[in-house]
């Protein structure tokens, strides 16, 4: 079932999530509901509060080509982060249509559990490094336009503000 997504400025976007305790059936559908969602957005990564579950999950999917390769992590964690730094042109399902560059660690170790409960752990890198990053400071109420200097950040929320308006018009 595709969730609406929730557009910034929303308080559940600012929020500090919970840990998710246990993978119930409850949690599974979540993340179902999140990847349908995702894809059909379209966007490669989505964090469980821009549906409005403030629970620590994320899913992915950095592959354009080829198969799909969707990941859920539960409980994500960054363990490690590389001293070199990359920047890539981000953007967000809760932001439509803003992009901006941002710096991050070009690669991350990230410790995770799945929907089995078994702990995993993957070193990310590329574009994937940056999408695990910039979801998983959805988790702890943290957007990519916080990177951002306080004017174009300004800008932009003022926008999404804009846009909520004209859609709760037309609805
Ligand atoms: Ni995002």
């Amino acid at each position: 079932m595709i969730r609406p997504i929730l557009i910034h400025p929303d308080p559940r976007l600012k929020k500090v999530c919970d840990p998710v305790a246990e993978i119930t059936s409850e949690i599974r559908r979540l993340a179902e509901d999140m990847l349908e969602t995702m894809y059909d957005a379209p966007g490669i990564g989505l964090a469980a509060p821009q549906v409005g579950v403030t629970k620590r999950l994320i899913v992915m999917d950095c592959i354009k080509e080829g198969p799909p390769e969707p990941i859920v992590l539960v409980n994500p964690q960054v363990i490690w982060g590389s001293e070199e730094l990359s920047t890539y042109e981000e953007g967000c399902l809760s932001i439509p249509d803003q992009y901006a560059d941002v710096k991050r660690p070009a690669e991350v170790q990230v410790r995770w559990t799945d929907l089995e409960g078994q702990p995993q752990e993957r070193q990310f890198a590329g574009l994937w490094a940056t999408c695990v990053q910039h979801e998983i400071d959805h988790l702890d109420g943290k957007l990519f336009i916080d990177y951002l200097g306080p004017l174009k950040r300004q800008m932009i929320t003022r926008k999404m503000e804009k846009l909520k308006r004209e859609r709760a018009r037309t609805g």
